[in-house]
């Protein structure tokens, strides 16, 4: 159950920094809307976070979510250093909310002949971070 946890809480993690670094640096076109959706994105992505670290927790399991553990276990791609165009930024954070999703739906998959209610969470961070990818990607659309 964890081997499928842990890493979700992991990408989770790392979008929350990587989230807050985005809202912190986006510039340019739709400035108000893309800063505001960073940050809507980072409590999500905290609240699930919360929500399958502590079904771990809850189950007597312990959990690493240690900075350091955290920055050596992520699948997140790295984020540009600086300010950036909102364009740029977008990309940046549709591809770090591509690569946990990546960990969410293996998680799915793997939980289904494991736990039902660890996967019912997964299925809940699923459908919810592929809503914020889409907001997200909406931005881009001409
Ligand atoms: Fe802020």
């Amino acid at each position: 159950m964890a081997q499928f946890l842990a890493p979700v809480v992991i990408d989770l993690e790392a979008l929350v920094v990587n989230g807050k670094q985005a809202h912190w640096h986006v510039r340019g076109r739709n400035f108000v809307g893309v800063h505001e959706l960073l940050d809507t994105i980072v409590e999500h992505a905290q609240e699930w976070a919360d929500l399958a670290a502590e079904r771990i927790v809850a189950l007597g399991l312990p959990v690493d979510s240690r900075i350091s553990t955290v920055a050596a276990n992520t699948t997140i791609p790295p984020l540009s250093e600086g300010f950036q165009n909102s364009d740029v930024t977008i990309t940046e954070v549709i591809a770090e909310i591509d690569a946990a999703l990546l960990q969410v739906r293996r998680a799915v998959e793997g939980l289904d002949e494991v736990d039902l209610n660890s996967q019912d969470i997964v299925i809940e961070i699923e459908r919810g971070l592929t809503k914020d990818r889409w907001f997200l990607q909406a931005h881009l659309a001409a």
